[in-house]
């Protein structure tokens, strides 16, 4: 992990050394507690010299006046002081943190002319800050911002200043979790492929021992006894082996059935022998993306010590060519017993998650599985990179999940399935092939799945364009998104603790 910013809480006292920041709301209005910090007026001066906005997470800067001890004074826009979301005291930590990049104490004032600010939305800020300041670099030999290494050695300290700051502590013991389970999956997904295969990804899983989860590795001898002639056959090409790790956090009441998360985990997809254009083929190294996000999910939980009983499972495997690979026309026997016809080598998720699908509904009834998968190109032509897609044969696990998905900004929109796209894939030769015609891709594909999970209420996220590679913003300079994490934690804790 790369440096990241020291940040504590305190009660709102002006900062005497390094910079100010204080919060402004609609027409420049400023608390008093913001006001001490700027005796002069300088800054208040600023929002009219310039033409300061005051609209969410704009920002402006002054050099503070002679005597005042300190070296920056700043004033964030927060909009209308009364209309800001959760999701917008992230994006202010975020533009804080990239103001003040290194090597400065920061104190921010969080206080608003019209009342406090609550000590949750204080550590929401502080969350801001971290998710912002991740960048990847550990590979970067040059350890100096001047040779272009992003990351500075030497990263600002954030003391936040509020009215409640023990309420501030607490609530960011947990979203510091969240965000440690964020960088995680992060990190997964930015690996390059040479260095993360399954083996090695296993064993990021069997890590999240430490932190009282129970971890199990499968590997390919246990997984062809249990007949996952799907995932296996994809994972045949490859040198590198195949694994599923199973992890397990039993935080909820002894007796209640676990909630599964199921994650894609192919560590690079060349595309088999349907080999992928050479064009964007490095992005593959991200095709764990759905994996990332539940290993990065069940840190996140224990991290933050869940009162939930939660399963996540990943199927891991790298989809590779050699003279033993699948080829198109190949009948595999998945572990359900049914028979797929492999048309397509580059169709490949989808075998993995047949298994591992079938497996988590097996051993742990739970009580609804919910699967990630960077699954298909075409879910990226039809949401662009704002949305992932929902599928799901439950409608109540589906408002939740767009629930969480406005509250957090990781956002979902449900996608239909139904018989007319599922008779799509039967097949000539087996029970089923593992892919649909030209049209409609992305559910030809979650209909496959839903092969493979009987009645269990189920929704599958496709985030092949919220994974990687989709467009950074205020609290994410990251390659690899994390995305997903914060979405199930929110899921979690709304719905399925205590
Ligand atoms: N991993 C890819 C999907 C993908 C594409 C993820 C772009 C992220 C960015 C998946 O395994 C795949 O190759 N899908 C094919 C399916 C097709 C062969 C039916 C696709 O989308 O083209
Ligand atoms: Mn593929
Ligand atoms: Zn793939």
């Amino acid at each position: 992990m790369t440096p990241q910013p020291s940040i504590t809480f305190a009660k709102i006292a002006s900062p005497k050394k390094g910079s100010a920041v204080v919060l402004v709301a609609e027409k420049g209005a400023i608390s008093d507690a913001a006001k001490a910090c700027d005796p002069s007026g300088t800054l208040e001066r600023a929002f009219s010299i310039t033409g300061f906005s005051s609209k969410l997470a704009s920002l402006v800067e002054v050099i503070a006046p002679e005597g005042t001890g300190l070296n920056r004074l700043v004033g964030v826009g927060v909009g209308k002081a009364d209309a800001v979301s959760e999701y917008d005291w992230h994006r202010l930590g975020g533009v804080i943190a990239a103001h003040f990049r290194k090597a400065d104490d920061v104190g921010i004032i969080l206080d608003l002319p019209d009342g406090a600010v609550s000590g949750e939305d204080a550590a929401r800020l502080a969350a801001g800050i971290r998710l912002r300041s991740y960048t990847f670099d550990k590979y970067k030999t040059k350890k100096d911002e001047s040779d272009g290494n992003p990351t500075p050695r030497n990263p600002s300290k954030f003391t936040i200043h509020c009215a409640n700051p023990a309420a501030a502590r607490k609530a960011f013991a947990d979203l510091d979790a969240v965000v440690d389970g964020v960088n995680l999956a992060r990190d997964l997904v930015n690996e390059p492929a040479n260095k993360l295969g399954p083996v090695e990804f296993a064993a990021e899983a069997k890590a999240l021992e430490k932190l009282g989860v129970k971890v199990e590795i499968l590997t390919e001898k246990e997984m062809t006894k249990l007949g996952m002639g799907a995932l296996l056959g994809v994972a045949q090409g490859s040198p590198r082996g195949a694994r599923m790790a199973v992890m397990q956090w039993d935080g909820g009441k002894a007796k209640q059935k676990p909630i599964a998360f199921v994650g894609k985990g192919v560590t690079f997809d060349t595309g088999g022998n349907s080999i992928k254009p050479a064009a964007g083929m490095e992005d593959m190294k991200g095709d764990m993306g759905g994996a990332a996000a539940v290993v990065g999910l069940m840190r996140a939980l224990a991290g933050r010590k869940a009162k939930a009983n939660v399963v996540g499972i990943v199927g891991l495997v790298e989809n590779s060519v050699d003279g033993n690979a699948q080829r198109p026309g190949d009948i595999v026997t998945s572990m359900s017993g049914q028979t797929i016809e492999v048309l397509n080598t580059d169709a490949e998720g989808r075998l993995v998650l047949a298994d591992a699908l079938w497996y988590c509904n097996q051993r742990f009834e739970p009580q609804f599985m919910v699967n990630l998968a960077t699954l298909t190109g075409a879910i990226i032509v039809a949401l662009g990179q704002s949305h992932a897609g929902l599928f799901s044969n439950n409608d109540e696990l589906s408002t939740r999940l767009v629930e969480a998905g406005l509250s957090t900004q990781e956002k979902v929109w449900r996608m239909p399935l139904g018989a007319e796209y599922d008779k799509l894939i039967d097949s000539k030769n087996a029970d089923m092939k593992n892919i649909g015609g030209r049209y409609g891709g992305s559910i030809t594909a979650a209909q496959f799945l839903q092969r493979f999970v009987k009645e269990t209420p189920w929704a599958h996220l496709d985030i092949a364009g919220t994974a990687m590679g989709s467009p950074l913003n205020d609290v994410s300079q990251s390659w690899g998104s994390g995305f997903g994490v914060r979405l199930l934690d929110r899921l979690v804790h709304d719905h399925y603790e205590g």
